[in-house]
């Protein structure tokens, strides 16, 4: 029986959506409320019993390296002014026995070339793909659920959810047959389908449980659209050899890549924050339900 142990989290996008707030610094240091995206998805592999956190870094990788290192001088000047719940918070970042390795991606090629930058250090192990932008919020973490079913079929997993037709062109889509309750088999797989062409509303999105057989695909795959090397090429090649699963997970999923996604991301989180969820939920009722126009135009 294969355990997955490492989790890979490519952060080396452009992050172009979010200019100009993405001009220094990476898209997923942006915090939902008081945490940033990253350390969301760090939580969620070590709920999944993950222990070694891969990161695929870009340029401006420093701000993520220094989020997740000791912070000695900060944490003395927490303890010398007695703000122990503040130093306690600080400390908690990240738990002790968690490795952070980084890999710089020198050139933002592709989601999948980003994926293939990890295989020297995750080598010939089954492992977890977490996308910091996709934030998925369930009462058992996302990735804990995948590695549930990856414990029955040990094989490579998709995180999937339906979606609209409409918004097929936005995801790679899936095709399977039923197997149980939220697990199919995947019969086909296609990069951002217009919506009549889509073979259905089963979107992948940013959780995946792979085999290292992928590296091989994605060693062979050509860059597609934009110049990029799609994993999703290198999935649909990996299925034509292994079993591939797709799981409907149990949660509500916000696309922080996205403007809207990431507010209404902050929203859910606010409403469910311990210290804020009264008088935020007390402001927004305050809020008049109209648009106010646009301002910034
Ligand atoms: P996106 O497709 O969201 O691209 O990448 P992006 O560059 O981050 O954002 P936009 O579209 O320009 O606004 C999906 C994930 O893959 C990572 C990103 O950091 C993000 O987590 N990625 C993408 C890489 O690590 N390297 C790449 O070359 C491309």
């Amino acid at each position: 029986m294969k355990k997955i142990t490492k989790a890979v989290f490519p952060v080396a996008g452009m992050g172009s959506r979010f200019l100009p707030a993405t001009k220094a610094s990476p898209k997923e240091m942006m915090p939902v409320v008081d945490k940033p995206l990253i350390q969301y998805a760090v939580e969620e592999a070590v709920a999944a019993g993950i222990t070694d956190m891969v990161f695929i870094t870009g340029r401006n990788k420093r701000a993520i390296e220094d989020h997740f290192d000791k912070a000695y001088e900060l944490e003395a000047e927490l303890a010398l002014s007695g703000k122990d719940e503040l130093l306690r918070v600080v400390r908690e970042v990240i738990p002790a026995h968690i490795n952070c390795i980084y890999i710089r991606q020198t050139e933002p090629l592709g989601l999948g070339h980003a994926v293939l930058c990890a295989q020297p250090v995750v080598q010939d192990e089954p492992f977890a793909v977490i996308l910091a932008d996709d934030l998925i919020d369930g009462d058992t973490a996302i990735m804990k659920q995948m590695v549930e079913v990856f414990q029955q079929y040990q094989c490579s997993i998709l995180g999937v959810q339906d979606v609209s037709r409409e918004q097929t062109r936005q995801y790679g889509i899936v095709s399977s047959t039923n197997l149980e309750p939220n697990v199919e088999l995947v019969n086909g797989i296609v990069e951002k389908p217009m919506p009549e062409a889509a073979p259905s509303t089963l979107a992948v999105v940013g959780r995946y449980i792979l085999t290292p057989r992928i590296f091989h695909h994605l060693e062979k795959v050509q860059a597609g659209a934009g110049g990029e090397i799609q994993l999703t090429d290198g999935i649909a090649a990996l299925m034509r050899e292994e079993k591939l699963l797709a799981y409907r997970f149990d949660g509500i999923r916000y696309d922080c890549g996205s403007k809207l996604g990431y507010l209404q991301a902050q929203v859910a989180f606010g409403l469910m924050h311990a210290e804020l969820c009264e008088e935020f939920s007390a402001y927004l009722n305050t809020l008049d339900k109209r648009c106010d126009g646009c301002r910034d135009k």
